[in-house]
């Protein structure tokens, strides 16, 4: 018998299989793609009415049915636009639009803030997706703004650039977080802004890779330095269960870092990184079967330890884009674990109904519980990352 002939037919049945199951994940991302943004539209109208002139929402307390809502230089506050911005480019609303348009006004006296680290947060994921819908340059403006007041907590000791200001725990802390920063400094520097910028952020990068990480591809959430010498003081965790330990959202922060930073520089080096952390994240003993992981890997109590659905949702917006760098089974590995990921997030344990949450699509994240801080509640940049990963599905996946 010619031997070509059943290698052929291996090759069409292990290619039509392929295709099945692809094609079964359209399926189930096309109808979570609708469903979700159809509520997250719902939502959001609902939740816009209880939101107050000056300030904006971060989550929600049942008891007093109120929004929680934050001074508009905490962090959290670039996430309600940037996800009105997401859900009025889906659903073309224009209610939704002029309260994203409204949200922006609220925040862009942020542009020359400097006492933390956080203004890749609160001005890109706000003015960044504006900028990319609407091309308007007073947009471009407020980033090139914002990413110089940025780039004066670089400290060129430390080859890094300072979190938060000193204060009664840390001399100069870094957070592994300060990785999701460095996006708008490349940006402004690839669209017509000065090149230190980016220098900057691939330092920065670098001293992450050299301080932050573990041998297991595990992040530290703090490196605290010596500002005079630039020396590491000591390596420890403010929102983790141990300096040791491996708090999920910090996992989640560092990998979606590393893969701008590859997408940013294509330097080889950042995405085999990537790739680590997210074999790390994804083989992790104590990942749930949902994968929607524990509020710190090493949490302990599972199965009862709480979940942090935020961390669940920021993984599965990077492994979309992780999907985009890689080849084979190894693509497959990360695009699939990121939909199962979108699947937990959208099944009933986790997304709410219309009017419930206090108008939030995801239940059950953690801001910091050994602070006792925002323990199983919804939290704004959880449903950020959501409507991010869907969208990305959609456009790089979906039917391609
Ligand atoms: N600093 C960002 C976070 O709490 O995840």
């Amino acid at each position: 018998m010619n031997l070509k002939q059943p290698l052929l037919l291996l090759f069409i049945l292990l290619s039509t299989l392929g295709f099945t199951q692809t094609s079964k994940r359209d399926q189930v991302m096309s109808k979570l793609i609708t469903d979700n943004y159809t509520l997250a539209k719902n939502q959001y109208l609902y939740m816009m009415k209880q939101v107050p002139k000056d300030s904006l929402p971060q989550s929600y307390d049942k008891a007093t049915n109120k929004l929680i809502l934050n001074h508009i230089t905490w962090w959290c506050t670039g996430f309600y636009p940037g996800s009105l911005l997401y859900i009025f480019e889906q659903t073309h609303d224009e209610t939704i639009k002029a309260e994203a348009l409204r949200a922006l006004k609220v925040i862009e006296s942020n542009q020359t803030f400097t006492e933390n680290h956080d203004l890749g947060f609160m001005m890109y994921c706000s003015y960044g997706n504006a900028y990319r819908l609407f091309k308007d340059e007073k947009y471009k403006q407020i980033i090139f703004r914002s990413a110089e007041s940025l780039a004066t907590r670089y400290k060129p000791k430390m080859k890094s650039i300072q979190s938060w200001n000193k204060n009664q725990y840390f001399n100069c802390p870094v957070i592994v977080d300060n990785m999701m920063n460095l996006e708008m400094l490349n940006w402004v520097s690839q669209h017509g802004g000065d090149p230190k910028y980016q220098a900057i952020s691939e330092t920065h990068t670098n001293t992450t890779i050299q301080n932050h990480y573990r041998s297991d591809f595990s992040s530290y959430h703090v490196v605290d330095y010596d500002l005079e010498t630039g020396k590491v003081l000591k390596k420890a965790t403010h929102q983790g269960a141990a300096n040791t330990s491996a708090w999920s959202r910090g996992q989640a922060w560092g990998l979606y870092g590393f893969i701008v930073m590859y997408r940013d520089t294509k330097n080889i080096k950042y995405l085999n990184f990537a790739k680590n952390i997210a074999k790390f994240i994804l083989h992790h003993p104590n990942m749930p079967e949902d994968k929607v992981p524990y509020w710190d890997f090493d949490a302990g109590l599972q199965p009862l330890a709480k979940r942090d659905a935020s961390a669940a949702a920021i993984t599965a917006s990077a492994l979309m884009e992780l999907g985009q760098f890689t080849t084979g089974k190894e693509k497959n590995e990360f695009i699939n674990a990121g939909v199962k990921m979108m699947e937990s997030l959208s099944s009933d344990t986790y997304l709410a109904k219309v009017g419930e949450n206090g108008g939030f699509l995801i239940k059950h994240c953690v801001g910091a519980l050994p602070l006792n801080s925002e323990i199983d509640v919804p939290l704004v940049y959880a449903d950020y990352y959501l409507l991010e990963a869907l969208k990305r599905y959609k456009d790089w996946y979906l039917n391609k």
